[in-house]
């Protein structure tokens, strides 16, 4: 992209984030794909990742399961096993060939889970053992198992070791994601949390597990290669709060401490499962709060995400739905050129083409449309 034109664009001006130093500001949000056969990733993501690449873009991968017992839908990708991380090899190797910079998003389901995903048939585990309300979609969720204390080091050693993993596997840092009503999530919302020993509670309490995994991570990787997603203002899964102003504030505050790479936080307007409405609440006060970069998602399109930049309200805007179906959209942003609609039913189905690599580049539909 020619750097000095795009200047009046806020989302395509460049960026120093930590040591990483980005050409724009349009970020590959992390998005499922169900289609990581076994649990291990595919050749047929290489093409996927490396289409959505750009020289000094940064790009988040899916959500990666930490452990056997982080699983919760079928064919999501795993970081636990030596065969998970060779897979993840090349399809790294092609992102960096590009000049891209790529982060693993680590993951556990938590109770959003059942019995068939897990080792021996067992429970899923959670911080409580308050069951998930069968979804609308046909989910089947097993009541869960609540973790006893002493168990819970264990779990942080989990995302420990996958953050090492995702390190030999040659990814440039982690995101944690804390984030939609997973593991990490349920600890912090007092929706699910009802926990009576030190990770639950008061704030501060349903937050420390989340913090554990921060410090353990940020301790084997190095904080400047750590990021961690939260959504505090969401209520997906049956995990929201009663108060997601002051979870939100109170986690960027103490993420200084450990002055990890970025906070990366969903809209309040996201409150509903992927639905962006009008919404008074606002991520200002956390950007505000938090000392390093602030990544922000959820609903943006190229001018609201120009503003974002422009208003400071965000130093990167990660875009999911867009970048699912358009593989060029920072070349789309440049041009601001129309955009290819995404199909929601292929999101999640498991061919290695449809849906996932054949959405079209900019010149392909210029050219098909001649
Ligand atoms: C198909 C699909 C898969 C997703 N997978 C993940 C995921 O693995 N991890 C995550 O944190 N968010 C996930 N999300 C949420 C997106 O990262 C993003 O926050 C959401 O789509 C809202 O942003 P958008 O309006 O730009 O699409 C997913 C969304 C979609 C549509």
């Amino acid at each position: 992209m020619g750097e000095e034109q795009n200047l009046h664009i806020p989302l395509l001006t460049p960026y120093k984030m930590g040591n990483f130093q980005l050409s724009h500001r349009v970020v590959l949000a992390p998005l499922s794909r169900k289609r990581s056969y076994g649990n291990i990733p595919q050749p047929h993501a290489i093409l996927c990742y490396s289409q959505r690449t750009t020289k000094g873009g940064l790009l988040i991968a899916e959500a990666t399961a930490i452990s056997d017992t982080a699983i919760g839908y079928p064919d999501m990708p795993g970081i636990w096993t030596k065969d998970q991380v060779e897979a993840w090899k090349p399809i790294v190797d092609a992102v960096h060939a590009k000049g891209g910079i790529f982060v693993c998003q680590i993951w556990h389901t938590g109770r959003v889970s059942n019995t068939g995903y897990q080792p021996n048939g067992q429970a899923p585990i959670s911080c409580t053992d308050k069951p998930l309300s069968p979804s609308n979609d046909g989910a089947h969720y097993s009541p869960p198992r609540r973790l006893c204390t002493e168990e819970i080091p264990h779990i942080i050693n989990d995302f420990r070791l996958a953050a090492k993993n995702a390190m030999v596997a040659g990814f440039d840092g982690v995101e944690i994601h804390g984030a939609h009503g997973y593991l990490i999530d349920q600890f912090m919302k007092d929706q699910v949390n009802d926990r009576t020993d030190e990770y639950g509670g008061s704030l501060e309490n349903r937050c420390r597990f989340a913090l554990e995994v921060v410090e353990a991570v940020s301790k084997e990787i190095g904080a400047d290669r750590v990021g961690i997603r939260l959504s505090p203002f969401a209520d997906y899964r049956e995990s929201g709060d009663s108060n997601s102003e002051a979870l939100g504030l109170y986690m960027a505050e103490s993420l200084n401490k450990y002055d990890i790479l970025y906070l990366h936080m969903v809209e309040p307007r996201m409150k509903t499962q992927l639905v962006k409405s009008e919404c008074s609440q606002s991520l200002v006060p956390m950007r505000k709060a938090f000392n390093n970069t602030f990544i922000v998602a959820g609903g943006y399109e190229r001018e609201d995400g120009n503003n974002a930049v422009a208003d400071s309200h965000a130093d990167l805007v990660a875009y999911g739905r867009m970048f699912l179906a358009n593989p060029d959209l920072p070349k789309r942003f440049e041009l601001n050129a129309p955009l290819n609609k995404y199909d929601r039913s292929t999101f999640y189905t498991s061919d290695p083409v449809v849906g996932y690599t054949d959405y079209p580049f900019l010149d392909q539909a210029s050219s098909a449309q001649v």
